[in-house]
């Protein structure tokens, strides 16, 4: 698929080779953008949970002179109310909505020009000296776990094609450098490593990334930034692949999006009866133990706020030369100083007053809650009438999400990387190369901790996932 929507070569002539310049502005005085000073920033899926966070830290930062938010239409409500709604519910300001940086504009990106008034198409053409491309479907991959034939990699035919007409917008841009694109990947292209070495931020083969649309289209976009460059040595592009986010640190404290699959699992806990602790090097330390059940494995998940800040720096920092032959930089979001699963876990424990419990255990007791329900429901229907919401407790466990999530977290079991909950462990030298933010070793973002756990809890509670 990365052959078949390989973007086509630019429309004008390119400066020769690109060498790296040294000074921190320089790309952007090389990229001036007509609008003035600053960068001009293309930004797509602002009405998302890490979009808002980054249209936010983009707006109010000095070095940006605008930016064009672009998002899928909806029945339901405006662009505007959209957008106002997802920064209010995150406790962001939303006044950079009115005041002329922030440019909303309801596009559709798999169509050429956007489906834009062609004006406004040629200002963006002829201004914008970043691309952010951030938009795409994160909760599919988990509806879709293991392989639902509605989101194979056919089914993300559009949100492929949206990226070739992105890297088109940059490749045949009038300005003397192309805008730097920057591709929000995830981890998840990484499912079928299986090492317990950490994985370098490298480009990867396909097999590593077969299983799941939504991570496969994620693989062929990246190879496509690879292409591009192949072809363009004015390219300049960075594959950035997201780790798990989690809730946000700065304004409203703890929001992370209940319908992922830790939140699910969380909400889960209350029916289920337990939370699941790590089950990997768990049971090699509960035999050691015998009587407590002792995690010491690590997740390097990140506040969403931080990792927004991260990839803002990482787009709008000067180029710095490369480490490898490759003329596509990607980096691993992840935090650069990962936590003890052991510090996280006690605290959600805690506060449901639930134990912890093997992840085996955990996922025994939801497969059982789950047939329980699956025999509920057939009842219910067998009964004609009998609404399924009237048998008690049914209507509260129709809406558990780790219900529907339950083939994504069998499918977890069986994952046997380095980290807590299976994944591969992750290398991110590259990113602290790139980002001075990020540190590590206690030098950089803060590593989570009891008080995250809680702030996540104290979130969820305040909208309702337990009620
Ligand atoms: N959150 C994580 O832990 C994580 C991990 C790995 C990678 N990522 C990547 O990070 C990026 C942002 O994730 P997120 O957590 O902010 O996701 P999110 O909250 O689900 O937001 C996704 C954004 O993309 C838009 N979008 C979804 N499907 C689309 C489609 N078919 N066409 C056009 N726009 C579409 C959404 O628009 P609507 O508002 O209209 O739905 C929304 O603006 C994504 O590229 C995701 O793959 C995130």
């Amino acid at each position: 698929m990365a052959e078949r929507f390989s973007p086509r070569l630019p429309t004008h002539p390119y400066p020769p080779p690109y060498a790296f310049p040294s000074t921190s502005s320089s790309r952007l005085d090389a990229a001036q953008s007509p609008l003035g000073p600053g960068a001009v920033v293309l930004l797509t899926g602002s009405t998302g949970a890490l979009g808002s966070y980054l249209l936010s830290s983009l707006a109010e930062n000095p070095d940006v002179s605008r930016v064009y938010a672009l998002n899928r239409g909806s029945d339901r409500s405006s662009l505007l109310e959209r957008q106002r709604s997802t920064l209010d519910c995150r406790g962001l300001d939303c006044s950079i909505l009115g005041e002329g940086k922030v440019v909303l504009l309801e596009a559709d990106v798999s169509v050429e020009g956007f489906c834009l008034d062609e004006g406004v198409y040629k200002e963006m053409h002829e201004t914008v000296t970043h691309i952010i491309h951030n938009g795409a479907c994160l909760i599919a991959w988990l509806a879709a776990w293991p392989v639902n034939f509605n989101y194979t990699l056919d089914g993300f035919e559009s949100s492929i094609r949206g990226h070739q007409h992105l890297i088109e917008f940059a490749l045949s841009s009038p300005l003397p450098l192309p805008p730097r694109f920057v591709f929000t990947s995830a981890i998840g292209v990484l499912q079928n490593v299986r090492s317990k070495s950490p994985i370098l931020e490298r480009r990867v083969e396909a097999e590593t990334a077969v299983g799941a649309g939504y991570v496969e289209s994620k693989w062929v976009a990246e190879e496509m930034l690879h292409d591009a460059a192949s072809r363009c040595d004015a390219f300049d592009a960075l594959v950035v692949r997201i780790g798990q986010l989690c809730g946000s640190r700065r304004a409203i404290r703890g929001v992370w999006n209940e319908r992922e699959w830790i939140p699910a699992m969380v909400q889960s806990a209350p029916a289920v009866g337990c939370l699941p602790t790590d089950d990997k090097v768990g049971r090699e330390t509960a035999i050691v133990c015998q009587e407590a059940y002792i995690c010491e494995q690590t997740v390097a998940w990140i506040p969403i706020d931080d990792g927004s800040e991260i990839l803002a720096d990482l787009t709008l920092s000067a180029p710095v030369p490369h480490t490898t032959e490759t003329p596509v930089r990607t980096v691993h979001l992840i935090h650069a100083d990962p936590a003890p699963w052991s510090s996280i876990a006690p605290a959600l424990s805690d506060e449901l007053a639930l134990p912890l419990v093997p992840y085996e255990q955990w996922l025994a007791a939801l497969e059982s809650l789950s047939a329980r329900c699956k025999a509920t429901s057939s009842e219910a229907t067998s009964f004609g009438s009998l609404e399924m919401a009237t048998l008690p407790g049914a209507e509260k466990h129709a809406r558990l999400r780790a219900l529907r999530l339950l083939p994504f977290y069998q499918g977890l079991a069986g994952w046997g990387g380095g980290d807590a909950m299976g994944f591969p462990t992750l290398d991110c030298s590259e990113l602290r190369r790139l980002s001075p933010r990020v540190g590590g070793d206690g030098k950089g973002i803060p590593r989570l901790q009891d008080a995250d756990a809680r702030g996540w809890m104290g979130y969820w509670r305040s909208i309702g996932l337990f009620d």
